[in-house]
């Protein structure tokens, strides 16, 4: 009779050994709809309706009229088109969902649409579209033809000359925007003035921003130190309307002052908020996201900052968030908004888990696919984000070129990003010192250049720094104060490009929708440059010389030249005729591959082959048998190189090696595809190894008993050198000669006195 025993109590070591992986350090949880803690469809969501009459609205979305909140009576007033209403609002949520993704119905078409649609509505349509429908939704819906990428540029000691690197890297890295903020308030105008002037070092037409309370950045933006604003949050709640003291009025009002002042502005908003708040009042995340990108469309603002934002960990906690994150973002482009979308604040302990987050606005491109990168390591990151980071950026570009997917970081090689962050910290040094603040040293230019974060910057004076900091903002120094000081110290370029983002300010033509600024100044927008994307051979795709670029990563090596091996060095051996079978009983033949110590002169993992011949040599006479070397011509498939050379061997035992370091010992008598000890590990294998391998064949060739050499394994061998392994047997494959015979072949005496 079977009974339970103990080890059930016990419990299992795979299950202690997933507990233990980082993404068990954050909490994952079952929905709680009173609390806001649903992430889409929720059960007291409410059912989209739009009752009008005479052009009054009646009804919305479950509310009579006289319970209208201030969002209610927002959107009502500046949001809804009645007349498109009336025709929208009929069609059913599946009808609706299904023109998201129809190819055939234009963006137009659907933005149109979306303008007579009450949140509800907005929020079930979305909500019915599966992972893949709201990836291709988004990359039909985006505003601007190609994608583009924000960066965020912040450090811990506020170190202008290293924000000012980092924003060089950053702008001639190809982000469109970069983004800073302060840890201290009072360094605001150091941090934007360090932002501008590294920006347009690193490319001219980088829009900057930094984010701090709005009057002061409001100021920053009037004194032409910064260019655009995201900083005007709204929520899909009234009552965090009220805790924050503001109204949708308020923050409309706010968004056309910076418009005014030829300033960039998006709105920012995201799930999750109001249930951070505490003010969810029982309605799913997405619901009231969908209240929040009405406000933002209703207030005219060109542009959202959305995807959950700082919020996104408490969304990924509840089923279904990670799609619900992809359904506002869907939500914002359907209303006609520049996205920049999320993937910004840490949204998992776990890379995989991130990452898989990130595909649904990496693979469809939005208008900033982060809504800010963190181009220094996360740890200097005074956003609290760091989503991806600057360890993170060869990954990024990899998985680019992996999908052929433009999102929006293009590769520079270390030379260059050096020149570009040197010179953008001399150039914040000078406009430091023409402006009379606070002295950046060399040393702090040094460090700003080749350091790895703020820890290697050289301390500041911070107290001096804030007072200066103060002072700057009370004599309004401006965009053009900075570009005079730098055109002084013979950074002309930089001054011009600087005076280039005050002309594009007085133009304002970047205040259209997903506006962004091309390399030779003019201004790519939803208006001039719009995504028409209607099916393949339509919209945008990383094809041309755009896509030449994002494949051309700096570690990528030339397989034409891979493989080459070392040809300046001599050749181990020498051949000295056709090989014949041999007689001798206690021989032992090594039988090496066409290219051996020839085309190719080293395995794979970059053992010389003159040393691995002799090591296998010794090998073979430590086990009491007689060596011979032969070269196998007319094969590359070590299989058969070793049995032709068991065929030539007295004793009928071979030990077969590829140029690559395969090796196999055979005996004559077995089929070909048959051996004795198969050693497939080539890159695992030293001096020693192969050593053994001769002695083992030694052993066989003698009839002795024979204990195989122990095997290994490295999972990631394949990973690792399957290119390698390809491009080197090619060439062992090139070198072979149909019919040819084998030769036999001598090692050279300078080769068997190397070290083994
Ligand atoms: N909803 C609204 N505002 C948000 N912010 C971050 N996440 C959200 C969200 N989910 C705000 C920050 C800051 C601005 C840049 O964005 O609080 O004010
Ligand atoms: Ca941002």
């Amino acid at each position: 009779m079977w009974s339970e025993g103990s080890s059930v109590a016990e419990g299992s070591a795979r299950f202690a050994s997933r507990a233990a992986r980082e993404l068990r350090r954050e909490l994952l949880v079952t929905p709680l709809p009173e609390l806001g803690l649903v992430a889409a469809n929720g059960p007291n969501d409410p059912e989209p309706e739009l009752v009008v009459e005479d052009g009054v609205v009646l009804r919305m979305d479950g509310r009579a009229a006289a319970d209208f909140d201030v969002i209610d009576r927002f959107l009502v007033a500046h949001g809804l088109d009645l007349e498109i209403a009336a025709e929208a609002m009929a069609l059913s949520d599946l009808q609706v969902a299904r023109m998201l993704v129809d190819v055939d119905v234009p963006r137009s078409a659907a933005v149109r649409l979306a303008r007579g649609l009450t949140p509800a509505k907005l929020a079930r349509a979305a909500g019915l579209l599966d992972p893949v429908e709201l990836m291709f939704a988004l990359k039909k819906l985006r505003a601007r033809r190609a994608p583009a990428n924000q960066a965020h540029v912040t450090n811990l000691k506020e170190s202008p000359a290293l924000l000012a690197a980092d924003a060089a890297e950053a702008a001639a890295r190809g982000f469109a925007e970069l983004e800073t903020t302060v840890g201290v308030a009072r360094y605001a105008p150091f941090n934007a003035i360090s932002l501008l002037v590294g920006s347009q070092t690193g490319r001219p037409g980088v829009m900057t921003q930094c984010a701090v309370e709005e009057r002061r950045n409001l100021e920053l933006a009037v004194n032409g130190l910064v260019t655009y604003a995201e900083t005007l949050s709204v929520y899909g709640t009234e009552q965090v309307f009220v805790d924050g003291d503001d109204t949708p009025w308020s923050k409309s009002f706010l968004g056309a002052a910076y418009a005014s002042r030829g300033v960039k502005v998006r709105f920012t908003s995201g799930t999750g908020s109001e249930a951070l708040m505490g003010h969810a009042q029982g309605m799913s995340m997405l619901y009231l996201e969908a209240r929040c990108i009405s406000v933002v469309r209703a207030a005219g603002s060109q542009g959202v900052q959305n995807g959950s934002i700082s919020c996104v960990a408490l969304v990924l906690s509840l089923p279904g968030g990670t799609r619900a994150i992809l359904a506002e973002n869907v939500i914002a482009a359907w209303l006609d908004l520049e996205v920049a979308s999320g993937n910004d604040a840490i949204a998992s302990h776990s890379a995989i888990r991130k990452t898989a987050k990130l595909m649904g606005q990496f693979l469809p491109g939005t208008d900033f696919v982060t809504s800010g990168y963190s181009v220094m390591p996360r740890h200097d990151n005074t956003f609290g984000g760091g989503n991806y980071d600057a360890d993170d950026l060869d990954e990024w570009m990899t998985i680019q070129r992996d999908w052929q997917v433009d999102g929006g970081i293009e590769p520079v090689d270390e030379v260059e990003v050096t020149r570009v962050r040197d010179r953008a910290a001399h150039a914040i040094q000078a406009v430091f010192a023409e402006l009379g603040l606070p002295e950046i040293s060399d040393a702090e230019v040094h460090a700003a250049t080749i350091g790895y974060d703020a820890s290697d910057m050289p301390d500041r004076d911070r107290a001096a720094d804030v007072d200066a900091a103060d002072e700057a903002l009370e004599r309004r120094v401006s965009g053009l104060d900075v570009a005079l000081a730098l055109d002084r110290h013979g950074f002309e370029d930089v001054a011009r490009a600087v005076v280039g983002m005050q002309r594009q300010r007085v133009s304002a033509d970047y205040l259209q929708t997903s506006a962004v600024i091309d390399e030779d100044g003019y201004v790519r927008s939803a208006v001039n440059d719009p995504n028409e994307y209607a099916g393949p051979g339509t919209g945008y795709r990383l094809e041309g010389a755009r896509w030449e670029r994002l494949q051309a990563l700096p570690h990528v090596v030339d397989a034409a030249r891979l493989g080459a091996g070392d040809s300046a060095a001599a050749p181990a051996v020498t051949e000295v005729g056709e090989a014949l079978a041999g007689t001798d009983e206690a021989e032992v033949v090594i039988a090496v591959g066409p290219a051996f110590a020839g085309a190719i002169r080293e395995t794979i993992n970059g053992l010389d082959h003159g040393c691995v011949l002799a090591a296998v040599v010794d090998g073979v006479t430590d086990g009491g048998a007689v060596p011979r070397i032969v070269r196998i011509r007319r094969v590359a498939d070590v299989a058969f190189i070793a049995h032709d050379g068991a065929r030539l061997s007295g004793s009928g035992i071979a030990l077969g090696m590829q140029s690559k370091g395969t090796a196999v010992i055979h005996r004559a008598d077995l089929q070909p595809l048959d051996n004795l000890e198969l050693f497939g590990m080539s890159p695992l294998y030293s001096l020693e190894s192969y050593r053994a391998m001769g002695r083992n064949a030694a052993g066989y060739a003698l009839g002795n008993r024979v204990g195989p050499v122990p095997t290994e394994l490295d999972n990631f061998a394949r990973a690792k050198l399957i290119v390698r392994t390809t491009l080197l047997h090619a060439r062992e494959t090139r070198s072979a000669v149909k019919g040819a015979a084998p030769v036999e072949l001598e090692l050279t005496a300078a080769v068997e006195t190397l070290p083994l």
